[in-house]
C-alpha cells in the first residue's frame, strides 16, 4: 500500500544532551535508593543534568541548531518558532522568543511557548502541522527542552531518580505526498491534573493540604500515570491510525518512538497495542526521562542509528502531566 501524506512533514532532526553525566551510583550517594531499585522499576542507568550557570534555552539553542543544519534550513526561512516545555527560563519573555533572539531573526518570525509537560513536543508537532497544512506557514521550529533535574528535591527519592535534562528539536517543511505527516491525535485528562503537579511554579499558591501531601516542589502519584500511561499510550496511537485514515493498522507501523519515561510502562503498553517490542526506539537508560525532550532525542538518535529507512510508517507517542497523551503517524 503506498500511503500518501499531507504535502508537508519533518525536514531536519537535532538534539543536545548535557556534558555532565549522572550516574545510578551517583545518585545512590545522594538519596536513599540502589542501581538494582532504579534499573529493575525504570530502566535507567543514567541521566544528563545542565550546568549551573545554563537553563532550557541553552540546550534549546543546540538542539534547534543541530536540527536546522539537518534540514539545510536557515534562520530567515523560519515562519514560526514553538518552544515546548513545563521548565521555561522565565515566566516571561517565552523561550521562545528567547530562542527567536539568539538565532538573530528577532521580529521576523512568531515565536511562542507550549506546555503539555512530556507530551509538550509531540503536541507541539501536531499544532505546527495544522499551521503548514492550513498554508499559513511554510517552515516551522518545533522544540522540546526540558531541566527537570532543577524542579527534583534530593529528600524525594521517588521522583529525583526518575529524570534528567535535554533538549531536541525538529524543522518542519514542504516535503511531498511520498514523506511526511499523516495523521495524529491529541489526548487531555484535567481530572487528572492533580497527579503530577509542579508547586509553586505558576500564580496558584501551594495549599496546606497540598503541603500534607507533598512537602517537595514535584508530586507525582507514580502508579496513577503508570496506569494512565500505559492506556493512553495505545489510545491515542490508535487515534493517530485512524486520523491517518488510508487502512492504516498498528502493524503498519515500522518504527515507534515513544516517550522514555519507564522501560516498564512501555512494555505494559507494546504487549497491549500488539507491537513487536523490536519495532520500539528506545534510549531511557542513557538519559532517563526527559520530559519535552524525550521523543526529540529518541528520534534523533533513531535516525542516526540506521533505524529508519525511506517509505518507513514512523509513530511518535508521549504522555505526561496534564494528564496529556499525543501521537502521531508519518512516512519517513
Ligand atoms: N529507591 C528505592 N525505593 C524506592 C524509590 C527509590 N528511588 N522510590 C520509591 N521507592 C520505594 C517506595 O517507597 C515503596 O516502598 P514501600 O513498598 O516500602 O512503600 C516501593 O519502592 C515501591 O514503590 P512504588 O511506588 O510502588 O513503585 P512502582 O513499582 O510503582 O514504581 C515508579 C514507581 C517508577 C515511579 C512508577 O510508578 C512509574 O514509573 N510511574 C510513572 C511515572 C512517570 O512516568 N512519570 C512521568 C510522567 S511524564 C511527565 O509529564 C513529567
Amino acid at each position: 500500500m503506498a500511503l500518501k501524506s499531507c504535502g508537508y512533514g519533518i525536514l531536519g532532526m537535532g538534539m543536545f544532551a548535557p556534558e555532565q553525566v549522572v550516574t545510578n551510583a551517583d545518585i545512590e550517594k545522594i538519596v536513599d535508593t540502589t542501581d538494582e531499585w532504579i534499573v529493575t522499576r525504570s530502566g535507567i542507568r543514567e541521566r544528563r543534568k545542565i550546568a549551573a550557570d545554563e537553563a532550557t534555552s541553552d540546550m534549546g539553542l543546540r538542539a534547534a541548531r543541530n536540527a536546522m543544519a539537518d534540514a539545510g534550513v536557515e534562520a530567515e526561512e523560519l515562519d514560526l518558532i514553538i518552544f515546548c516545555t513545563f521548565s521555561p527560563d522565565y515566566g516571561c519573555p517565552s523561550t521562545a522568543c528567547v530562542i527567536q533572539d539568539q538565532l538573530g531573526i528577532g521580529g521576523k518570525c512568531g515565536a511562542f511557548d507550549l506546555n503539555a509537560a512530556c507530551s509538550g513536543w509531540a503536541y507541539g508537532m501536531s499544532t505546527a502541522m495544522a499551521f503548514l497544512k492550513s498554508g499559513m506557514y511554510k517552515k516551522i521550529l518545533v522544540i522540546g527542552a526540558d531541566a527537570v533535574t532543577r524542579y527534583l528535591d534530593e529528600r524525594d527519592r521517588s521522583t529525583y531518580v526518575l529524570f534528567g535534562d535535554g533538549a531536541g528539536a525538529a524543522v518542519l517543511g514542504e516535503t511531498g505526498e511520498d514523506r511526511g505527516f499523516v495523521g495524529q491525535f491529541l489526548i487531555a485528562d484535567g481530572t487528572m491534573g492533580q497527579e503530577l503537579i509542579i508547586y509553586d511554579s505558576g500564580t496558584r499558591k501551594k495549599t496546606e493540604a497540598q503541603e500534607a501531601k507533598s512537602p517537595y516542589p514535584i508530586y507525582m502519584n507514580g502508579k496513577e500515570v503508570f496506569r494512565f500511561a500505559t492506556k493512553a499510550l495505545g489510545e491515542s496511537l490508535q487515534g493517530a491510525l485512524d486520523d491517518a485514515g488510508q487502512g492504516l493498522k498498528m502493524e503498519d507501523i515500522d518504527l515507534l518512538v515513544p516517550h522514555q519515561a519507564n522501560m516498564r510502562i512501555i512494555d505494559s503498553a507494546a504487549k497491549r497495542m500488539n507491537i513487536d517490542p523490536e519495532k520500539i526506539y528506545m534510549n531511557i537508560d542513557r538519559y532517563g526521562n526527559t520530559s519535552a525532550a524525550s521523543v526529540p532525542i529518541a528520534l534523533t538518535e533513531a535516525i542516526e542509528r540506521g533505524r529508519l529507512k525511506q517509505g518507513d510508517t514512523l509513530g511518535l507517542v508521549a504522555f505526561g502531566g496534564g494528564l496529556t497523551a499525543a501521537a502521531s503517524i508519518w512516512i519517513w
